[in-house]
């Protein structure tokens, strides 16, 4: 599907370097097909000597030379390399935005109705250790084809789902703001670990290492968290003990409203 596809970012920031990582490891696409374009060659430099890629002097260039074109900047970039690169992009092309906040039809208004094909992606930052969760939705002009190129090409680092893009900010607040939660979690874990004795490191491996562990076995077995959670919690035990601890505090319903207030805080800032 992706064969002899050229694949350009507009960008070589961190993502940009996730992205080319995952693909070029996971031998989607080879290194030789891969090019960048980025205002600062430093990065261009860097990117060069680490992963080999073909860097590009200019974003005009970078999109007459791609078939696939990764939108890699800060939000802030986007309207002013469209408008750059609008008079010489088409249809043949396809646009793959990463910039969180900016819809497909934004992108679309500002290549002036030429029905170019573009898939608007939120990724997050595990994405940079390949272990990323990201959810596409296609613009007016996309369809099966791009849905299928833009999932592949972002499942080189990590899960992939497909959804209407009124649901982005809800991935948003989720996903997207997801490992700032698990950060705080784990902290309190190793704290708590600290607190009962155990050094810090000790504490901080075993805290990571239980997360990991519990998200493959949702994720590899398939079954209801809420099953998993009976299936280690014995009459009596030491685990319902700390379950009911957690009830209390009522864990439950401060996750659902952090997520719910960022949700709301991602619509506020995109505008929908
Ligand atoms: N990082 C994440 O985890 C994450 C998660 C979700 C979504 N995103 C989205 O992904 C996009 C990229 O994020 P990032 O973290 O990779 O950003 P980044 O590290 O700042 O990378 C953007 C790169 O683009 C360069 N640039 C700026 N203006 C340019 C121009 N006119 N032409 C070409 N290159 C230009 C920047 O150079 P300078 O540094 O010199 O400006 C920088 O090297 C953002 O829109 C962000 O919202 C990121």
């Amino acid at each position: 599907m992706l064969a002899g596809q050229k694949i350009g970012f507009l960008g070589g920031g961190a993502m940009a370097e996730a992205l080319i990582t995952g693909i070029v490891k996971s031998e989607l696409v080879p290194v030789s097909k891969i090019f960048v374009s980025d205002i600062n060659r430093n990065r261009l430099v860097y990117l060069q000597k680490k992963l080999g890629v073909n860097l590009v002097n200019d974003n005009r260039s970078l999109v007459q030379e791609s078939d696939i074109i990764f939108l890699a900047v800060k939000p802030f970039v986007v309207e002013k390399i469209l408008n750059d690169v609008e008079g010489i992009i088409n249809n043949t092309k396809i646009i793959i935005s990463i910039a969180a906040g900016i819809t497909t039809g934004c992108i679309e208004g500002l290549l002036k109705g030429k029905q170019v094909p573009v898939v608007r992606v939120m990724p997050n930052t595990p994405a940079l250790v390949g272990e990323g969760a990201s959810a596409l939705s296609l613009g007016k002009y996309s369809g099966a084809i791009e849905e299928q190129k833009a999932a592949a090409l972002m499942s080189a680092v990590g899960k992939v789902v497909s959804l209407p893009e009124s649901l982005l900010d809800s991935v948003t607040g989720l996903s997207g703001s997801g490992p700032a939660y698990m950060y705080i979690v784990l902290e309190a874990l190793s704290d708590a670990g600290v607190r009962m004795g155990l050094p810090r490191n000790v504490a901080t491996l075993l805290s990571a290492q239980t997360m990991i562990g519990a998200a493959r076995m949702v994720l590899e077995t398939g079954e209801h968290p809420g099953s998993l959670k009976d299936q280690v919690t014995t009459p009596g035990g030491t685990t319902i003990a700390g379950l009911y601890t957690l009830e209390e505090a009522g864990v439950r319903a401060a996750l659902m409203r952090a997520v719910e207030t960022a949700t709301k805080r991602s619509r506020e800032l995109s505008g929908s």
